[in-house]
């Protein structure tokens, strides 16, 4: 097994190696040829608008559209204006006139290993369109309509997938939270989405453990309805998966089964507008307070369905597995929207990847035969840390692609993906692509692409993408610079929902011309080489990637203040072999300190009640000072160098009190 942790950013730029897609593979593709290729993407980048029309016709409106964009308000974008569509009847309706009628749709299986084997439900498109039906009847009687906002809170079960595709056959829009976020962050998002309804089970099976997930959403309510203008939730439905014990409030909550049994299964989907919204996802920026990026309906589906068709070149007969959490926009557009608008069937597990053994994943790959294989640089770093064994029990010739997305990869996960997993015959596709985009941006085609380690390689479809300075101007091949997109793309946000000079000022102030939005900013930095190739290096602003979640710095200093023993806290990130980036957090503690590693135990757990597990900082260093420049700038760049434990070469003139550097240093892990 080859060793992560001898890889650093440079062996990433020096990285040449380069793989080209096999050619029983490329015959077999949807696009297989470099000249498919270069045609398709010059038509979606001369002329979008005819490109992106044509594609657009693919999919089943309900009334036609009769403007393909609309710029005019840059940078809100009108995408098909005029046409009216359904999410879940693209999903859904669509194939029930074909053969896909009985094709399986979704191969569900549950984390606990019964003597039996694991717990397995399938769905074809009948059977699924049956449930979201009934489902949103369930919906419709507990007064849920177009336009309201419906928070969904749930483990990984079909019913997830399910309550999104019934608020979109209703016209409701979905709010999907992490079930890994605690009450209180799903209190600021009830309250900030000004959410009716929030969907939710009992609990979720997690490495062998119930997962209580209810109980959060009590406390989340109760928190809300203590906040001045009260809680705007009337109805909680309630998925029983695990039986565990929960509290009931008369009235408000009300179980799903039971609701199921007084609903009948036909429900027309509610013709939306093009640019009506579809959901809200929450997202983390550069500032305190998470951003509910805003998709529309139109060009979100179309984008959806053009990048999981070309990007997973997905044929009738695969199998597909994206291991994502439906919390996340990978969840959204890969596991339900994409997958489904193709008709494709899909796995899905609930559990973890080494619940009960190391080789779950490749279990269920060979149960299921799964032939597309898409997941996270963290989980591929975990992989190769359990050991090339628990592969290679499996049988995974059934797999012909995979894919990864969410965080940079090490060439060594990514030369170990490639061997271990896909038998040195599976082309793999780095996808680059933000919640904010809706969809992937820059990507391999698998039939086409040659592949190196470590490279999302070259833009999507209709995607403009450069590497520009501070000032917009696009910079020379091999040069590091902030990464652009020069064009409009269908599935596009729209805005962040209640703010809309956020929206601008985060996404579209950098580079204005003409007091106009120029280019969209996505906040990464990036380089190109001469071969077009797009090598992504990371954030450039305040926003963490711990194991491809996205957290921002401000986002856990606010919950380490929150803490009455802390004066001030700093967050950076370190990098990190398994989870790609760690938290570390310097605090200035209030008084004197008499138990360290108890005050740092307490913080931790004050993390994870604030924000969720996933924000827990990995170091937590008291110190009595933070450094800072003459003008009271915390200095975070000397503050990453000295938790990585480099040394500082920056220049340390203008820090306010230089002796400062000896005592974050001597701090050393707490
Ligand atoms: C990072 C996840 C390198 C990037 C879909 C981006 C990546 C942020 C890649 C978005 C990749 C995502 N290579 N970095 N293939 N994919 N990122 O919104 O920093 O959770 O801005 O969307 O993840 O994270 P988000």
């Amino acid at each position: 097994m080859s060793d992560p942790k001898s890889e650093s950013i440079e062996s990433v730029l020096a990285e040449n190696r380069s793989f080209h897609p096999p050619k029983s593979f490329a015959e077999a593709a949807r696009i297989g040829t470099r000249e498919t290729y270069e045609r398709m993407w010059s038509q979606s980048i001369d002329d979008p608008e005819r490109f992106w029309g044509r594609i657009a016709c693919e999919l089943p409106w309900l009334e036609p559209f009769d403007e393909v964009l609309d710029w005019s308000d840059a940078p809100v974008a009108k995408w098909f204006g005029g046409g009216k569509i359904n999410a879940s009847h693209v999903c859904l309706d669509q194939h029930l006139e074909t053969e896909r009628a009985d094709k399986v749709a979704l191969i569900f299986e549950g984390e606990p290993m019964g003597d039996g084997g694991p717990e397995i439900r399938t769905f074809t498109y009948a059977e699924l369109h049956g449930e979201v039906c009934r489902f949103a009847n369930v919906l419709k009687a507990r007064g849920i309509g177009k336009g309201d906002r419906v928070a969904i809170y749930m483990p990984m079960i079909p019913e997830a997938a399910m309550a999104m595709l019934a608020c979109a056959r209703i016209g409701a829009i979905h709010s999907v939270v992490f079930g890994g976020f605690s009450a209180t962050s799903l209190e600021d998002r009830i309250l900030d989405g000004g959410c009716k309804a929030v969907i939710t089970a009992d609990g979720g099976w997690r490495r062998g453990t119930v997962l209580p997930l209810k109980p959060a959403v009590d406390e989340a309510i109760a928190k809300c309805e203590a906040t001045e203008g009260g809680s705007p939730v009337e109805t909680v439905l309630c998925v029983q998966r695990c039986g565990n014990e929960v509290d009931w409030t008369e009235g408000r909550d009300f179980w799903l089964h039971d609701e199921l049994m007084e609903v009948s299964d036909e429900c027309e989907p509610e013709p939306m507008d093009s640019e009506d919204v579809l959901f809200l996802l929450y997202t983390s920026g550069s500032t305190g307070k998470p951003k509910g990026i805003v998709h529309t309906t139109g060009g979100y589906m179309v984008g959806a369905y053009l990048s999981t068709r070309f990007v997973f070149d997905l044929q009738e007969d695969d199998v597909y597995w994206c291991t994502a959490d439906i919390g996340w926009i990978t969840g959204h557009t890969y596991i339900v929207y994409g997958p489904l608008a193709n008709g494709a069937t899909m796995v899905m597990y609930e559990g973890a990847p080494n619940a009960p053994h190391e080789g779950r994943f490749w279990e269920i790959c060979e149960r299921h035969k799964v032939s597309v294989f898409y997941t996270a640089p963290t989980a591929i770093r975990a992989f190769m840390k359990w050991g090339d064994e628990h592969v290679e029990r499996y049988d995974l010739s059934s797999l012909r692609l995979l894919g990864t997305v969410g965080e940079p990869i090490n060439p060594a996960a990514w030369i170990w993906y490639r061997d271990k997993v896909g038998g040195g015959r599976c082309p793999i596709v780095d996808t680059w692509w933000q919640t904010e985009t809706g969809g992937i941006m820059i990507t391999p085609l698998p039939g086409v692409s040659a592949t190196k380690p470590g490279s999302a390689t070259q833009p999507f479809f209709g995607v403009d993408a450069a590497i520009v300075d501070e000032n917009g101007r696009e910079l020379p091949d091999g040069q590091g610079g902030l990464l652009a997109i020069r064009k409009p793309w269908p599935s596009m946000l729209r805005g962040i929902w209640g703010d809309e000079a956020r929206f601008r000022e985060t996404y579209w102030s950098k580079w204005e011309h003409a007091g106009k939005p120029h280019f969209y900013f996505p906040g990464d930095g990036a380089r190109k080489d001469p071969e077009g190739n797009f090598w992504i290096m990371g954030r450039v602003d305040d926003v963490l990637n711990v194991s491809g979640h996205r957290l921002s710095t401000m986002e856990i200093e606010s919950a380490l203040v929150s803490h009455p023993s802390v004066v001030e806290a700093a967050v950076v990130p370190r990098p990190d072999d398994l989870t790609g980036e760690a938290i570390v957090a310097f605090v200035i503690p209030t008084g004197s300190v008499e138990d360290v590693q108890a005050i740092v135990e307490e913080l931790r757990d004050h993390v994870a009640t604030e924000i969720g597990k996933l924000a827990r900082p990995a170091e937590i260093r008291i110190t009595t000072r933070l450094p800072k420049t003459r003008s009271g700038k915390i200095m975070r760049r000397l503050l990453r160098a000295i938790a990585a434990g480099d040394d500082v070469t920056q220049d340390t003139t203008t820090l306010e009190d230089p002796t400062i550097l000896d005592e974050l240093r001597a701090g050393g892990p707490a």
